[in-house]
């Protein structure tokens, strides 16, 4: 869910709804706001379906405005998403509102206490439980800040917790626990946000709030404490991002504009840390003994980061000669696995903060591993949490499915890779100067796929509109290319796709194809020096056999596959690594068409949400 709130002399409904237009991407099932007028009282609505609904309720019959207010987006859990069950909700009859991200684990015991207290419910969120119990503290203690410090002790689970009375006006108090919240400082005015583009317009200076804190927010005044009461010092930092990176520009949707950013994401990842052929990681030095006694690597992510980490697997072996797994974060966390002091745990996320993967992070710390977090989004929780942070620079990615930040994020892990082959002497110098050209030249070539594929990939992607299945096949490095691309067309067109190993199809899911039925396959170079070209030419020649309709995605000059495919998309010449970044960008604009083709919104895909902060 998304999470703004606001205290200061300006109009509050505009700066909660300009910060919630940013922070949609977190959850877009229901909004609502809360606000503070200055003749008394409180002002609030709240409307299931997208922040238009909301934004047009508003036009229709305003509410008062005033100078403090919270406002939410909310992305489901407990209750569905109905007006009712959207945020804010209210304590204190009514007058007291609150809005919440993350789950109350123990809600039915709190539900049954406040039910015999004699409190009613409208709602069937575990939210309302929250604003109940600040409700009745505020009544006793009059110190909103005292009211939320004795209900945070009630509460497990995870959560940020913003909420505002109408006896205190000109105060928003909120508290975290495992769920994101930051501060910004403007000039008579501060804010909260779930992350920093909720107010990116008003403020560039941030402040980091830690773990089971609160703050309190005035015009004039941030004060932290921590759960048990302590003041605590905040740590303030400059937002880099321009506000206008988080903006859709010209074009027609963000996830079109963050694919046309495919290029930049990895020049802006490689941007100072490739200098003579060798590999400068810096924000490496402080855990470079560590990395030096590591005998394995274990890759945390979910989604299509951890595609990312697949690809990093197979580079990370090949180069530095560490045993690398890649395992989904929240399958690895409660299944009792084995690592030690020995084990480098690297998490990829492009938000920072995925709930599966921080506390896979948090099990992985406890376990005595050593943690190394590749992430998007500056001071998120997980690289916080982590000893050493390579941070992405894919800027800010908006639309809900990434596609930018996976470029970014495989670009990291091979620079990871070389670090440590360059370190452990796996690789003579020579060789790793070779494979960071590659990496140099792929912006270029990226931009040339970009410029050549798109055109065609939309009048494909028109054509098959109707499709009910595709399938998706690659061998070594396209392997997991082809699982984001699937990915894609699930997250996107709500299509039912597959990615498979190529060699695996005849051990089962060669049964799937019938006539008509519509595969894409990641050619490997015929210049590769492994015998893969050929394997998958004849994985190629199984399914056509079958009926299958073939899409290639292979380089320029490759002419042994055009007698069997019915159409080939060309990308440029590379080592065999680095193709895999070329041959996503096809997938990525495939999917993006193809929901296009459907009348569906791509930037956010029913379902779903971009920064999952429940487990
Ligand atoms: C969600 C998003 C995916 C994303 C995944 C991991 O499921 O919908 O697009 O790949 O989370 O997100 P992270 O921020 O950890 O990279």
């Amino acid at each position: 869910c998304g999470i703004v709130g606001y205290v200061g002399p300006g109009s509050s409904l505009d700066v909660l709804i300009g910060g919630l237009k940013r922070l949609e991407y977190r959850g877009y099932d229901s909004a609502g706001v809360a606000v503070l007028p200055d003749d008394g009282g409180i002002g609030a609505r709240k409307r299931a379906g997208k922040l238009g609904v909301l934004v047009d309720d508003l036009a229709e019959s305003p509410i008062a405005d005033g100078h403090t207010g919270i406002g939410h987006t909310r992305w489901a859990t407990h209750g569905g998403p109905t007006d009712v069950n959207a945020h804010p909700h209210f304590g204190d009859g009514g007058r007291l509102a609150l809005i919440h991200n993350g789950i109350i684990e123990n809600f039915a015991e709190l539900k049954a206490e406040l039910t015999a207290a004699g409190e009613s419910f409208e709602s069937e969120t575990d939210t309302e439980i929250a604003a109940l119990l600040v409700g009745r503290a505020f009544r006793e203690t009059g110190d909103l800040t005292e009211a939320m410090r004795q209900t945070v002790h009630r509460l497990e689970g995870a959560f940020t917790l913003l909420v505002l009375h109408q006896d205190a006006p000109g105060v928003v108090v909120g508290a975290r626990r495992s769920s994101p919240l930051v501060i910004g400082l403007g000039e008579g005015e501060n804010f909260l946000g779930s992350d920093v583009a909720a107010f990116v317009e008003h403020t560039k200076r941030a402040m980091e709030i830690g773990q089971d804190q609160i703050v309190t927010i005035r015009p004039d005044s941030v004060e932290v404490i921590d759960f048990a009461g302590t003041p605590v010092e905040a740590k303030e930092f400059e937002v880099a991002w321009d506000a206008s990176a988080a903006e859709k520009g010209g074009w027609s949707s963000f996830m079109k504009k963050e694919i046309s950013e495919e290029p930049d994401a990895v020049a802006n990842t490689l941007r100072g840390r490739v200098v003579g052929g060798t590999v400068q990681l810096p924000e490496l030095d402080g855990v470079a003994e560590e990395l030096a006694g590591i005998n394995r690597v274990l890759i945390l992510a979910c989604g299509t980061a951890a595609y990312a980490g697949m690809l990093g697997k197979y580079a990370i072996e090949a180069w530095a000669r560490i045993p690398v797994d890649v395992e989904l974060s929240h399958e690895f966390r409660y299944r009792d696995p084995v690592l030690d002091e020995r084990t480098l745990v690297v998490s990829v996320s492009q938000s920072g903060e995925t709930m599966d993967t921080l506390m896979a992070v948090r099990y992985a710390r406890e376990q005595g591993a050593r943690t190394l977090s590749i992430c998007n989004t500056q001071g998120a929780t997980i690289p916080r949490e982590s000893d050493a942070v390579l941070y992405t620079h894919a800027g800010p990615e908006v639309a809900v499915a990434s596609t930018k930040a996976f470029v970014a994020q495989v670009t990291a892990l091979y620079l990871l890779g070389l670090h440590l082959a360059g370190q452990r002497g796996a690789l003579s110098e020579a060789a790793i100067a070779a494979q960071l050209g590659e990496l140099e030249a792929v912006p270029h070539k990226l931009q040339q796929v970009v410029d050549a594929v798109s055109g065609r990939i939309a009048e494909l992607a028109h054509w098959m509109s109707d499709t009910q299945s595709v399938l998706f096949l690659g061998r070594h490095v396209g392997f997991p290319v082809a699982l984001e691309g699937a990915l894609k067309l699930k997250e996107l067109a709500y299509i039912h796709a597959e990615g498979f190993a190529a060699g695996e199809l005849k051990h089962g899911p060669i049964a799937l194809i019938e006539p008509g039925q519509i595969v894409f396959v990641l050619v490997p170079s015929p210049r590769d020096p492994s015998s893969l070209h050929k394997k998958v030419v004849s994985n190629i020649q199984e399914i056509r056999a079958r009926g299958a309709r073939v899409i290639a995605i292979a380089e320029l000059g490759d002419v042994a596959v055009v007698p069997f495919a019915d159409e080939v998309l060309r990308v440029p010449l590379a080592a065999p690594f680095f193709q895999p970044l070329l041959g996503v960008v096809p997938l990525h604009v495939f999917g993006m068409e193809l929901a296009t083709a459907k009348g569906l919104d791509v930037d956010q895909p029913r379902n779903l949400a971009k920064s999952v902060t429940v487990e």
